[in-house]
């Protein structure tokens, strides 16, 4: 049985910071397992242009730990009104990774997002010509569309336009919950993938629902049935490039969730790797962590791979029921359960 696993550090593909006291809390988490992260912008305001992404970025940098190495990685908000020669240059600059496309109203500080795709087609355009990612929150937001079906609903919608429509851009399907989602990036050419969380490989919808509403289960997409949970797996740790590591941890403080109208996000960073890895160990794919945690993602941004590396081990790791952020309380992913690994050192 392997106990300890060495891999090349990896990165986060898809993570919210916020801001202020809560992004100083929660970075360190992110920045003592990952080298690099893609930062989301939907900050309030939302992060529409280069100069305010390269502001956050000092705010982030600032609240790295001395001695540790990280580096966040800015993404544009869109909106029906991006400035496409301020994302094209905040790209060649090297201040935008991607642009980040939500609809308008799909999730978390989203109102601003883009109200009918047709309308950021000459960003679009523009960035296929530029060659920035697109990272895409894929689910539409008509009252008549049921919320377990939206993401569904968006691949037919909209996304496979987009593909066809802009052939040479490169797009990243965040967050994707489906067994639709998986057969849509796998049969997209190479410029088409998708990152995957933890939770929605470890839950399916009952642990939400069942046994009484469970808020901090609760997250956008919302986790689907279990057929979809297995289809999830099965591309995470199957070796395919076209699936890498993206926690889409989204910190809430206990306040925020646990009412009446409780936000959406599960705040997976603390104990994001160990997560992820029990995943692999039940699946008995160990071998192939590496690649999707540390391999695929830069093959994905044309960026190199990191040259350090990190152990896990094979220990009981206590996730704690709470945590405390900015002075309040916060529940992580999997609190109060005993997970099989851990970062060592
Ligand atoms: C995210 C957030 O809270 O910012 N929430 C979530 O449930 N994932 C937004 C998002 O990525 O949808
Ligand atoms: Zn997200």
């Amino acid at each position: 049985m392997t106990d300890r696993l060495t891999i090349r550090r990896p990165d986060d593909w898809h993570l919210h910071f916020r801001d202020d006291e809560v992004m100083r809390g929660v970075v360190p988490y992110t920045a003592w397992q990952f080298a690099r992260a893609i930062v989301m912008p939907n900050l309030a305001p939302p992060v529409t242009h280069a100069a305010m992404a390269a502001q956050y970025r000092e705010r982030i940098l600032a609240a790295v730990p001395k001695g540790v190495r990280f580096t966040p990685l800015m993404t544009c908000y869109l909106t029906d009104d991006t400035d496409a020669d301020d994302l094209a240059r905040g790209a060649a600059e090297g201040i935008f990774t991607a642009a980040k496309l939500y609809p308008a109203n799909a999730t978390t500080n989203s109102a601003h997002g883009v109200s009918d795709v047709a309308r950021v087609y000459p960003v679009l355009e523009r960035m296929e010509a530029e060659d920035i990612v697109l990272c895409v929150h894929g689910e539409v937001t008509e009252d008549e569309i049921d919320v377990f079906d939206r993401e569904a609903a968006f691949i037919e919608r909209h996304l496979r336009g987009i593909v066809r429509d802009f052939p040479r851009l490169r797009v990243v399907f965040e967050h994707i919950t489906t067994s639709d989602a998986v057969r849509f990036v796998r049969e997209c050419g190479d410029g088409v993938a998708a990152t995957i969380t933890p939770q929605h490989l470890h839950i399916n919808r009952n642990a939400m629902l069942v046994g009484g509403i469970r808020p901090h289960n609760y997250c956008l997409p919302v986790a689907k049935r279990e057929e979809h949970r297995l289809a999830l797996r099965e591309a995470a740790v199957s070796g395919s490039p076209k699936f890498f590591l993206g926690t889409d941890s989204a910190p809430h403080l206990r306040s925020a969730k646990e009412t009446a109208c409780g936000c959406a996000g599960i705040f997976n960073a603390p104990f994001a790797l160990e997560s992820y890895l029990a995943v692999f160990d039940e699946e008995k794919a160990l071998d192939r962590f590496e690649s999707f945690a540390s391999i695929h993602g830069p093959a994905f941004y044309g960026l190199p791979v990191n040259e350090e590396t990190i152990t896990l081990e094979r220990a009981a790791l206590e996730v704690p029921g709470e945590l405390t952020l900015a002075g309040e309380s916060i529940v992580p992913f999997h609190a109060g359960e005993t997970l099989g690994w851990r970062l060592a050192g």
